[in-house]
């Protein structure tokens, strides 16, 4: 049987995961689900752990449920790892999301100076976890959905030989699904080819039934019905005639980039009255778990849907499964491009449609990503690899030159002030510093 360990298990989209595994025991049987978390995280632990227990139990599967916080005693023989943690909790996002507010500045959960910190804060946590997994479980694979998720691919691809590694993001499945809706399609049997950065993805080819769509797919993206986002962006529609010379379909989240005004004077609206995102889903968590603690919930509950990681579950599972399985899909992952994407390095992360083995992710050749986006891309992989770097040395004058050069920072004035404010406000979540 497989075992599994998902560190941050706490958290409250676990239900997700264990409804993934319940659908897919008799192709993947995970006899033993670790669930591990810290000492800040027990009561939620506990919550989710009971929850889980009644799931699988509800669902009739042979499946073990361990709760434990000790780390190094779950890792012991995994077959699969999951990270799903979040460094300082969801306060350090409210201050991730409020600091560069109180200045004028974007606050954005994985973009921008919020992004940037997250990053400093969860790198060298993810490198220990990898330590771990080196003399415990060496043969395991770690699945990595804890944000952000492009600077942690970048880290690891930078500052460890470990090669088990995958980023997942729910994005381009959302965008998947997204635009089989609007073609009115089972998704199925549509086919998208995906390559960028993570939360900077684009859908570069279309096929139905294996035959080109793609002038028909350019077009239902020009319609105005196709606001194509996930709950936690601003749905608002693209120029038309933007996408048409694009020719490419952009992720939900390059709106920060290229409607950087509206998107910054929304965000200003609900920092204003205390309802930036950070602060919505901590509401959203307490009713969550108010709901989890329920002995009669046996299922995941509906209003899980309104937290921005739809489809988080199926993208986790049909890889582990593919790996698992040795399946050959293709399946959009995080990994290291190796000549994929011709006009980024070969070296780095990329976020890209790629065969699903036992041996791993090996990406799509995509060719060259266009003109039109390939300058936004390089500048925001320039910006992850400089937080990498920061995130592990500590080096001040890295991490000034890492924000600054991100192009949601307005100036390198206000660059200096955010950083002082951020570092002196997470310090207890940043010893490198
Ligand atoms: C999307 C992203 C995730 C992110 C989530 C935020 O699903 O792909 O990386 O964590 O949105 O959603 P939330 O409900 O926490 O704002
Ligand atoms: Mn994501």
């Amino acid at each position: 049987g497989i075992k599994v360990v998902t560190i941050g298990g706490g958290s409250s989209y676990t239900p997700e995961l264990i409804e993934g595994f319940i659908k897919r025991y008799h192709e993947l049987p995970v006899r033993e689900l670790w669930l591990v978390d810290i000492e800040e995280g027990r009561e939620k632990l506990e919550v989710i752990g009971a929850l889980a227990k009644r799931m699988v139990e509800e669902a009739g599967v042979p499946m073990e449920i361990k709760v434990t916080l000790d780390r190094r005693e779950a890792l012991m023989g995994a077959d699969f790892v999951t990270t799903q943690l979040r460094v300082g909790l969801l306060d350090a996002r409210i201050k991730d999301e409020r600091i560069p507010l109180s200045h004028r500045v974007l606050g954005q959960e994985t973009n921008g100076a919020g992004g940037f910190f997250k990053g400093l804060r969860t790198i060298p946590v993810i490198l220990d976890i990898i330590r771990d997994i080196e003399e415990l479980c060496p043969e395991a694979w770690l699945i990595n959905f804890t944000n952000p998720a492009g600077m942690i691919t970048e880290a690891v691809l930078r500052h460890t030989d470990f090669k088990r590694f995958i980023g997942l993001c729910n994005v381009p499945l959302g965008m998947h699904m997204g635009l089989s809706q609007l073609l009115d399609v089972d998704p199925e049997r549509l086919r998208v080819d995906f390559a960028g950065l993570n939360h900077m993805v684009f859908g570069l080819n279309f096929y139905l039934d294996g035959r080109d769509i793609r002038g028909k797919a350019m077009d239902a993206l020009q319609r105005p019905d196709a606001h194509i986002s996930m709950a936690n962006i601003m749905a608002e529609p693209w120029d038309p005639d933007f996408i048409r010379g694009l020719d490419v379909m952009p992720c939900p989240y390059l709106r920060y980039y290229w409607k950087h005004g509206d998107m910054l004077e929304k965000d200003l609206k609900n920092f204003e009255n205390n309802g930036t995102r950070a602060e919505v889903v901590k509401e959203l968590e307490r009713e969550l778990f108010e709901l989890y603690r329920d002995p009669k919930l046996k299922t995941k509950p509906k209003q899980l849907e309104e937290r921005g990681g739809a489809y988080y579950s199926d993208a986790a599972c049909e890889l582990i499964s593919s790996i698992y399985n040795d399946r050959g899909d293709i399946q959009v992952v995080n990994t290291h491009n190796r000549g994929a994407v011709a006009n980024l390095p070969y070296d780095c992360a990329v976020e890209v449609s790629s065969v699903i083995t036992k041996e791993g992710p090996r990406p799509l050749t995509v060719g060259e990503l266009p003109e039109e986006v390939i300058g936004i891309v390089r500048q925001i992989k320039t910006f992850e690899r400089l937080t990498a770097d920061a995130a592990v040395s500590g080096d001040r004058v890295k991490a000034l030159t890492a924000l600054n050069v991100n192009p949601l920072i307005p100036s390198d004035r206000v660059g200096r002030i955010i950083l002082e404010e951020m570092l002196t406000s997470h310090r207890e979540y940043l010893p490198n510093f």
